[in-house]
Parts: structure tokens; C-alpha cells; sequence
């Protein structure tokens, strides 16, 4: 017996259960406001783990509290830190834009150094849902449409949360949210059911939480919603079945705020007892906030429905990330360190200006060096507080406006300032002292609470009275750059024909006025690419690139073909879309070989030249089609993705290496493979399909290898 095994021994019924309770502290609201303080339940080791709690002092105090109970087992502190602790960095979406995983690694490696010194020892982060419904709220915490995207974002994430050593006192535990397929919520609406279909699940949804796995996540928590008529928080063929046996998780499955009794509601549980059945029979260790553990499991042993056996086997899981938490040998290891400070704000701005994406340019930015009057409207625009987005509960809110950026870029310009808030006639008196201006920057979008969790929109055009003022300040008749803060992508065709530039910033977080104004002054190349194809109207929802071919593709000559009578089927922007003030060109797309056995490894080059005045950076994106396959596979498949520094006039080649392995779909018995025949290969710098160059190879053999 080790030492785990050996306290397990010694615990009472109460005092197991009490490993399987996590509560809540005040100092964040995140759910329902659900019962009050937690020190005597701490004391009497009747909760393992609280979340809502953190700062070095208040986290030592409660450790000691849970150090006067009987056994003396510490407590697990988790906090959502989506994007950062104190330090803000952009949104998990607007992240994504960025397509670095490096980048994507270091900004949690940063979040996970300023909780731990908070005290905190796990994250409920990352999300990975795959999210292809920009009316989801939700959107916002994940890497966008693409499950390949989603599985390095998954990596890197995780690879920055729990470092090398979990045991290491800046190390956190990773929880991979919201296990599964929550992205695809019906009609958008936050805490719908979904309906998925298999082939769907297992090439869309699950890869992240596969990825999730491999990577050695912690943690895993289910979704709220229910997935044809499960509850994910009772899903047990997903989670014993999928996750715990096909993938081999051995980690910690901690359940959503309140979901355990939320199965109530779902109507799949008559009361906390059945409810707690339900949940430790899925796999359930950890029950977040609903009580349905403390009060159901007693009884349920009572009545057999669990055996002791199940309650040990989840008792065992928590103590044991405990123990690679090390807090078995030092409780407070975490909440000793200063952190922060200057190189996460360094870090904060890079990432923003990374994650911003020029959509719209007609040449006017970037701005001119010699700019004296400039006029910034919006009610955006002074609000340093909106650019943290959902989910900075721990924000030191102090970011940066755009107002502020701008003034410190350009200090010898003069801007004056316009909310643009208030009646008519106010907003025309405000928007008279922008006359004199020689650009206007209009600041517009969404405010942080208009994203995130309980944030679904069914219009996803301007909030409030913003699209008069917009209206208002381009018919002054000078050139117009909007910014775009939001959580998701914004339906304002009129504004990308009109503007003549349009950036969407996402909500950027501490160093966001910076990072605006570096990309505003040509100080910064825009590198940021869409990681979401853009609708054009809510009606196009939901639209992403990888869609299959139909039996009718669109034609404009043939009315019966797949289109809208009232709308293009294209969507806005492309996922990828993203300008730089340098133009790129793609050529001389080539394979090593032309064609290919199932264990090989592809070998492509594609030649890149910047064409510009400056140093830029291109993105790469590498598809791959299987032209026949036993299932219609997706016209795109995004397989790799890269990005190259070019100085101006500069050519540089980009090469990709693929395992053919990577090549394999679920067949029509669901196992993967790789079918012989055709495969086409394309490059571009989105996944316009009418500018990529393309190639095809043959996958050599007679039959489906399985892979
Ligand atoms: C509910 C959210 O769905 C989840 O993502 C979050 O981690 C918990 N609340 C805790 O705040």
C-alpha cells in the first residue's frame, strides 16, 4: 500500500465524500449563488476542494483550516483562468487568430505563474470545444471551427498549464472543458441540448479531448447540455466508455457548477440521490457546488445502487492529483511567490497584437507618420475595463484603453474624443468636433459581458444605438478605420463595404490600447488570421470551411444547386482571412513523391514572397482532401499550419512534413483508416478554395489500412 492507499484506509464515509465536494469561495460568482461560508465544512473535512478562492494569504489560511481537520488532506484550489490570471492576454479566440502555439504555451505557462502564486493548483482550462455558432456565447473561450486547431491549441494550453512537473510551484492542474460537443448547443442558446452525430463526434468534437489526454490533462469536466438526450454530466458511455477505457484518462473528472443536480431538470433524475447514481456511475469524481454527493451517495451506498468500491475509486483519483500536486508535502508549496509584473505584461502585448486581424484595408492604414488630427468615436473606445473580455475574475482592471494607446503612440497628434453615447443631438454636437479631424477611428462592438458563458445572441449585429453612430461618423466623409471588439464575429456587411479599414480586436486584455495602436501606426504587421469563418448573416449560421461536397455544388448558371435565393453562400471572411500591410504571393506548391503508402511521411514545399515595403509575417495553411472515400470526406481538411518572417522583397520556402497516418477518417464502421486513391494537398493563405494552389498525390494499395 502507498501512502494514498493507506489514508484511504483510514477515512470514514464522511470524510471520502468530502474529497468528492468541491465549493465555492466569494471572492469570484461564476454560477447561482449556492450556499455560504465553507471554513466549517473545511474544518470538518467535509469538502476537498473550492473554487472562487485565491491570493496567497487566503489560500494559506483556508489550507490551514483544512490542516485542523481530522486527516489533514489539503485542498484543491481551482479558478477559471481562461486568459490569464492578473494579467489579462487576449480571449481564447482572439489567441487562437494568432496561430502559435508557442505563443498560445507561454501565455498560460504566465496565467499558471501569477494563480499558483495566488494559491490556486487548478484551472478550469482550456476549452476545447470546437464551436462553429457564433450565437454561442461560448464561442469566445475556444480556438474557433477547427478540431486540428483545437488539438494544438489543446496541447499547447495544456503543455503551459502543468509544465514539466505538476509538482512544481507554478504548476496548475489542467481541466479540458466541456467535455463534449458543447459548441453545438442548438440554435446557439447557452444550455441547449445538441444533437451530433456520430461521424461528427468523432471527427469534430472528441480529437481535442483526445489530444486533451495524450497531453496528460488533469482534469476533465463535462459539458451542462445534454447530447441527444444524455446529460453529459451522466454520459457514462462517453466517459468510461470513450474517455476512461478507448482513451486510458486516469485523471480527475470534475462536474460543472450545480450539474450533478441539474440532472433534475434534465429529467433524467427524480432526486440528489439518483442524481449522484448517475454521476458516479459515469465516472464522476468531483462534484462542483450541487450537493448532490453529500447528500446522495450516503443513501444510494445505503440502498446499493453504488458500491464503496465506486466512491474509493473516485476518492482515490483526487487524492492522488493531490499528490502530484504536491500538496501532501506542502499545501502552501503554491502562493509563496511574487509574480507578474512586467514580463506577463510583455507577454500580454505581443499576444494582442498578434491575435489582432486586419480584415478590411483599402490602403489607408497604416496610418501616416505625419497624422496630426484624429478623431476617436465610440463607446469603446476610453473603456480599458471592456477590453478584458468575460472571464478576468482575478483582472487587476487596469487595461489599456484605446484611447490611451493611441495617445502614447502618437504623441504629438492631437485626438479628440467622442463616446457617441446619448440622444441625437448629442451624438451630432460630439460628432461635430470630429470634423476637423483627417481620420476617424470608430471604436465599436461588444462590451465583455455581451460574450461568455450565459452571452447567446440571435443578432450578432452592433448592440444598442451603435450602428447610427457608425452611420453617423461615415457620413462625415473621411476615411473611417472601425475597430471591432467582440467575442465572436459581428454581421456588418455595410460597415466592411463602407470603412475603409475594419480590424477585429476581440477583447485583447491588459495591453490592448498598445497593441491597437502598434497596428494602427505600422509599428506592427497585422499577423492575426481568422480562426472562424465569418457569417455574413446569422441566416448562413452555422458555416465553416470544411463542409462536404453536395451531390449540387452552387453553380451561379443552375438554380438547383446549393445556395440561399436571398443570400451568397460565401461567407464574409474566409477562415484564415487576415491582411497584412504587406501582400503575400503563394507559389510552386510541391510533394517530395506523387504517391504514397500508409506509412510514409509527405514532404511539401511552397514558396512564399513578400511583396511589400516592410518585414511581414505570412500564414501558411495546408489542406488535404480525399477526393473518393468510402464517406464523403470534407472538401477542406486543415492539416498544418505555419508562419514565416519575410523582410520586404524577401521569397522564403515553407515546408511541411505529414505523416500519411494523419490521413485517416473513421469509416463506415467508425474505426479509423486510410483509404488508397487520390488525395488532393492545397496551400494558401486561407481556405478561399479559389486561391489555393493544389496538388495531388495517390495513396498507393487495394484496400482501407486501418490506422
Ligand atoms: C460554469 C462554466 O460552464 C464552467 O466553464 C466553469 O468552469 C464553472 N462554471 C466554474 O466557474
Amino acid at each position: 500500500m502507498d501512502r494514498i492507499e493507506k489514508l484511504l484506509a483510514t477515512m470514514t464515509l464522511e470524510e471520502k465524500i468530502g474529497q468528492l465536494v468541491m465549493a465555492a469561495g466569494s471572492q469570484a460568482v461564476t454560477g447561482p449563488v449556492l450556499g455560504g461560508d465553507v471554513t466549517q465544512d473545511v474544518r470538518a473535512g467535509r469538502v476537498g476542494s473550492l473554487l472562487n478562492f485565491w491570493g496567497a494569504e487566503e489560500t494559506r489560511a483556508i489550507q490551514a483550516v483544512a490542516a485542523e481537520s481530522r486527516l489533514k488532506i489539503p485542498l484543491i484550489i481551482g479558478f477559471d483562468v481562461l486568459h490569464g490570471h492578473k494579467t489579462i492576454f487576449p480571449v481564447p479566440l482572439g489567441e487562437a487568430a494568432a496561430f502559435d502555439p508557442a505563443l498560445w504555451m507561454a501565455t498560460a505557462r504566465a496565467a499558471a505563474v501569477e494563480a499558483a502564486a495566488d494559491g490556486i493548483s487548478m484551472v478550469f482550462a482550456p476549452m476545447l470545444d470546437v464551436a462553429r455558432d457564433p450565437r454561442w456565447g461560448r464561442i469566445v473561450e475556444g480556438a474557433g471551427e477547427d478540431p486540428f486547431v483545437a488539438v494544438e491549441f489543446a496541447r499547447a494550453k495544456i503543455a503551459g498549464f502543468q509544465g514539466a512537473d505538476l509538482a512544481d510551484a507554478s504548476a496548475v492542474a489542467a481541466t479540458a472543458k466541456h467535455f463534449c460537443a458543447y459548441g453545438a448547443a442548438e440554435g446557439g442558446r447557452d444550455y441547449a441540448s445538441a444533437e451530433v452525430s456520430e461521424r461528427a463526434l468523432h471527427e469534430v468534437y472528441l480529437p481535442p479531448f483526445a489530444a486533451a489526454v495524450a497531453a496528460g490533462c488533469a482534469a476533465i469536466m463535462p459539458a451542462f447540455m445534454d447530447l441527444a438526450g444524455v446529460p453529459m454530466t451522466a454520459h457514462a458511455a462517453l466517459l468510461q466508455g470513450w474517455l476512461r477505457r478507448a482513451q486510458g484518462f486516469e485523471g480527475v473528472i470534475v462536474s460543472d457548477y450545480n450539474a450533478i443536480a441539474e440532472l433534475l431538470r434534465h429529467g433524467v433524475a427524480a432526486d440528489l440521490v439518483d442524481a449522484a447514481v448517475l454521476a458516479l456511475k459515469a465516472g464522476i469524481d468531483i462534484d462542483m457546488m450541487s450537493g448532490a454527493y453529500r447528500a446522495g451517495l450516503p443513501k444510494a451506498l445505503d440502498q446499493g445502487r453504488v458500491s464503496i468500491r465506486e466512491i474509493d475509486a473516485a476518492v482515490l483519483r483526487v487524492l492522488r492529483l493531490k499528490e502530484r500536486l504536491g500538496l501532501f508535502d506542502d499545501p502552501c508549496r503554491r502562493g509563496k511567490r511574487s509574480a507578474g509584473g512586467e514580463e506577463a505584461r510583455a507577454l500580454a502585448r505581443e499576444a494582442a497584437r498578434r491575435a489582432i486581424v486586419l480584415l478590411v484595408n483599402d490602403g489607408v492604414l497604416p496610418l501616416s507618420p505625419s497624422i496630426k488630427k484624429i478623431a476617436l468615436i465610440g463607446p469603446l473606445a476610453d473603456a480599458g475595463y471592456e477590453m478584458d473580455g468575460p472571464w478576468a475574475g482575478a483582472s487587476q482592471r487596469r487595461s489599456v484603453s484605446i484611447r490611451e494607446g493611441l495617445a502614447s503612440a502618437l504623441p504629438g497628434a492631437e485626438i479628440a474624443f467622442a463616446a457617441g453615447e446619448g440622444d441625437d443631438a448629442q451624438m451630432a454636437a460630439e460628432l461635430e468636433a470630429c470634423r476637423e479631424a483627417e481620420i476617424i477611428v470608430l471604436s465599436l462592438g461588444e462590451t465583455a459581458g455581451m460574450s461568455g458563458e450565459a452571452a447567446s445572441r440571435a443578432d450578432l449585429g452592433l448592440p444598442d444605438g451603435q450602428r447610427a453612430l457608425a452611420e453617423a461618423a461615415l457620413g462625415l466623409g473621411k476615411p473611417v478605420v472601425a475597430l471591432l471588439s467582440s467575442g465572436r464575429p459581428l454581421t456588418v456587411p455595410w460597415l466592411f463595404e463602407r470603412a475603409s479599414a475594419v480590424l477585429t480586436t476581440w477583447f485583447l486584455g491588459a495591453e490592448a490600447g498598445n497593441a491597437i495602436a502598434g497596428v494602427l501606426t505600422g509599428r506592427f504587421n497585422p499577423v492575426g488570421r481568422l480562426p472562424i469563418s465569418w457569417p455574413r448573416a446569422v441566416g448562413q449560421i452555422p458555416i465553416f470551411y470544411a463542409a462536404r461536397p453536395s451531390g449540387r455544388p452552387y453553380s451561379p448558371d443552375d438554380p438547383y444547386t446549393s445556395n440561399y435565393l436571398d443570400l451568397s453562400v460565401a461567407p464574409q471572411f474566409h477562415f484564415g482571412h487576415g491582411l497584412s500591410y504587406c501582400p503575400f504571393t503563394l507559389a510552386n506548391l510541391r510533394a517530395e513523391r506523387e504517391s504514397f503508402g500508409p506509412a510514409d511521411t509527405l514532404q511539401f514545399s511552397v514558396e512564399i514572397s513578400n511583396e511589400g515595403p516592410m518585414a511581414g509575417e505570412a500564414t501558411v495553411f495546408l489542406f488535404a482532401r480525399d477526393v473518393v472515400a468510402s464517406v464523403a470526406r470534407p472538401l477542406l481538411e486543415l492539416k498544418r499550419f505555419g508562419k514565416i518572417a519575410l523582410d520586404a522583397g524577401e521569397s522564403g520556402v515553407f515546408r511541411f512534413a505529414l505523416p500519411a497516418s494523419e490521413l485517416a477518417f473513421p469509416g463506415l464502421d467508425f474505426r479509423p483508416g486510410i483509404e488508397p486513391g487520390v488525395f488532393e494537398f492545397s496551400a494558401g493563405f486561407s481556405a478561399d478554395a479559389q486561391k489555393l494552389l493544389t496538388l495531388r498525390l495517390e495513396a498507393a494499395g487495394r484496400n482501407r489500412i486501418g490506422a
